[in-house]
Parts: C-alpha cells; structure tokens; sequence
C-alpha cells in the first residue's frame, strides 16, 4: 500500500500489546511504511469517552489495534466483577465509536476464549459463541469481550468499515503477570517453582487432580496471528467469517494436562523436588481447546513450541530486577 500507515496500539504497555508493537517496530525497521502511535494510561484513559474522542480527532490512525482491557485471573474476576464489566464494555465502547467517527477503516481487537459457553463442545469452534450458559466466574469480563466482537460485528454492518477480532487461547510470555494472586496458571506455576526451588523445598503442591487440559499461546507468535489476520484480504476475512461471525480463534489447536505442565516448568526452573496434587480443591473445566482450523486453512499455524516458550518466558522472568517481589 502506498503512503504511510498510521497504526495505534492501545494497550502497548500490555502483554499483547506490547507484542504487537514489537513486530510492528521490527516491520518498520525492515522497511515498512508504518507509523506507530501509542499512549500511556496516564495519557489517555480508555475509559473517558471525551478524551478517547479528542484523541482520535487529533491522531486520525488509519488502523486501531485494541488490546487494552482489564485482565485477570479467577480471583480477580470474581473480586472485582463491576470492574471488569464496566472497564471493559467502556474501553471498547470508546475505542470502537470513536474511532469510526474519526474515519478509521480498520480495527483489530482482542477478545478471549471466555466469551464460549462453558460447556461448549471441545474444541470451542468460533460459531459456539452464544450458544450456552458462561462459566459464571468471569461472566461480567465475557460479557463485555461478547460486546467488543458484536460491536464490530454492528459497525461492519451499518457502515461498512473493516473491524476484526481475534479470540486468543490463553497466553503467557514476556509481559506476563507473575502475581501470587491475579495471574493466570502458567506465570503461577513459573512463579512458584522457582520459589521453591530457590527455597530449596522438598514438594509443591498444585491444587486438583493435575488431570484438566489447557492450550497455551506464546504471545509473539499471538502478536504474529494478529497482524496476520490484520493482513488478510477483506473479501478473505468475510468469506472465513460468515455468516454473522465476526471473530476469529487463535491457539495452538494443542492441549496439555496440568500435570503435564506442572512438570515441564519444573524442569525448566529446575525444581527437584516431588510435585504433589491436592484433589480437594476444584479442577475447573476439564478441557479448554480451542479449534483453530479456520485460521490454520487461512495459512497460520502457532511457530513456538511449550517448552521453548516457557524456558524464554522464565528467562524473561528472570531477568526483571523485581521479580521475586514482581507484582502487577
Ligand atoms: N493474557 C492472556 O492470557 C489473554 C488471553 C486471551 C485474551 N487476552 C486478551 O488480550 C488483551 C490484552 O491482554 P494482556 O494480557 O496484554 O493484558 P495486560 O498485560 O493487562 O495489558 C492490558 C493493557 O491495557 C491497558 N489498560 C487497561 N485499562 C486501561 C485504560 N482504562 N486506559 C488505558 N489503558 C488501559 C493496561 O495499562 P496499564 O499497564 O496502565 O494497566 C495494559 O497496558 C485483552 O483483551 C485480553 O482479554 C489475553
């Protein structure tokens, strides 16, 4: 495409979005005509409806990628659920109005795999949504990533623009959140291994059986599915979204046991010790998969493997001045 195109990135100081702009800046060091507009939170607050559309008057991006939300594991889900539905249904609100009103013509947000009925078929394929009853935990947080897809779904329909999303799996890597109560599992197990094996501990003990499965994304390769899908086609995207479907899944289309996980991070942190399954407390859902065979037909396929990945991510981790002390 000739000129420059502006792209904002809400959310960059995230996971994901930080991600995301990694690429895009490695696209733009190889030649690329992009220009990469970002904002802090204390910049520009997502929740405040004048001050997204004085930005967006102001900036005029030709693409909005949307991956600011409020995050969280269980815990902070069922803690804060007024939060969560609330900021979320805000930020997207915001962010998805005011960017068609400043003539933007392509948008990509990021949902979840939350937004599928709880006892969605496995693997959860993208016409699932609305199908059933949400896990109740994080109803408010689904509720509003439901919102985001139908809200695309609406402004693609009314006026015509280009607004994408995309349903990841669960994710982990750089950026992640290791704290002891909000992260999701896989920061948590890195976390407590590590502690117990710099603590030089006999035994961790995971609550469950160990037996649910999960699927996890690294999020490079979460940033590399989005540009992808950024990148397709309009007449491509339409034709691998119909009939009403504005979403697309992004996983691995892999699962692993908890105990299966539990013993690769073991062995990338080098805990030695006996890993010790408390079957009193819940397991949650027995399997959470998602079906990506829209996106691999499409021609992406998830590049990192687990354990590459959480060895990079426990480097990563590492390396962070705090992060025996890391919270977010
Ligand atoms: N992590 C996962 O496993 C996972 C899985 C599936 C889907 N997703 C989706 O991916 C997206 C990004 O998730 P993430 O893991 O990257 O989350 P994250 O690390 O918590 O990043 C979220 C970003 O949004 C920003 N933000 C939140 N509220 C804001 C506000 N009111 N105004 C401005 N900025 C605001 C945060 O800023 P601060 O740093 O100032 O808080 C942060 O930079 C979300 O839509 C999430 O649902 C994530």
């Amino acid at each position: 495409m000739a000129g420059v195109r502006k792209f904002f990135i809400a959310g960059h100081g995230g996971m994901v979005g930080g991600a995301i702009l990694r690429k895009l800046q490695q696209r733009k060091h190889e030649g690329d005509t992009v220009e990469l507009v970002t904002q802090t939170r204390s910049e520009l607050d997502l929740t405040d409806q004048g001050a997204v559309r004085s930005f967006m008057q102001a900036e005029r991006p030709d693409v909005v990628i949307l991956a600011a939300a409020k995050v969280g594991g269980i815990h902070a889900n069922n803690s804060y659920p007024a939060e969560f539905i609330y900021e979320n249904l805000m930020i997207e609100c915001n962010v998805i109005h005011q960017a068609f009103s400043a003539g933007v013509g392509q948008l990509l947000q990021l949902g979840s795999s939350c937004i599928y009925p709880r006892e969605a078929a496995q693997p959860m394929r993208e016409d699932a949504l609305l199908t059933g009853v949400l896990e109740p935990t994080n109803e408010p947080y689904a509720i509003a990533k439901i919102a985001g897809i139908k809200l695309c779904e609406s402004y693609n329909r009314q006026h015509g623009v280009d607004y994408r999303s995309v349903m990841p799996t669960n994710l982990y890597g750089p950026g992640d959140n290791f704290h002891p109560e909000n992260s999701h599992v896989l920061p948590a197990l890195i976390r407590r291994f590590h502690a117990a094996q710099r603590d030089g501990l006999d035994e961790v003990t995971i609550w469950g059986t160990g037996t649910p499965r999960r699927e996890f994304l690294h999020v490079d390769d979460m940033a590399e599915a989005s540009l992808f899908v950024l990148d397709l086609s309009r007449d491509i995207y339409e034709a691998n979204t119909r009939p009403m479907l504005s979403h697309i899944n992004v996983g691995t289309g892999r699962d692993v046991s908890i105990a299966e996980l539990a013993a690769l991070v073991a062995r990338v942190t080098g805990f030695g010790g006996r890993i010790v399954y408390d079957p009193s407390k819940p397991d949650g859902t027995m399997r959470k998969l998602m079906d990506v065979s829209r996106l691999s037909e499409m021609g992406w396929t998830a590049r990192i493997g687990l354990e590459d990945g959480i060895r990079q991510t426990y480097a990563w981790f590492l390396a962070q001045p705090d992060h025996d002390l890391r919270q977010k």
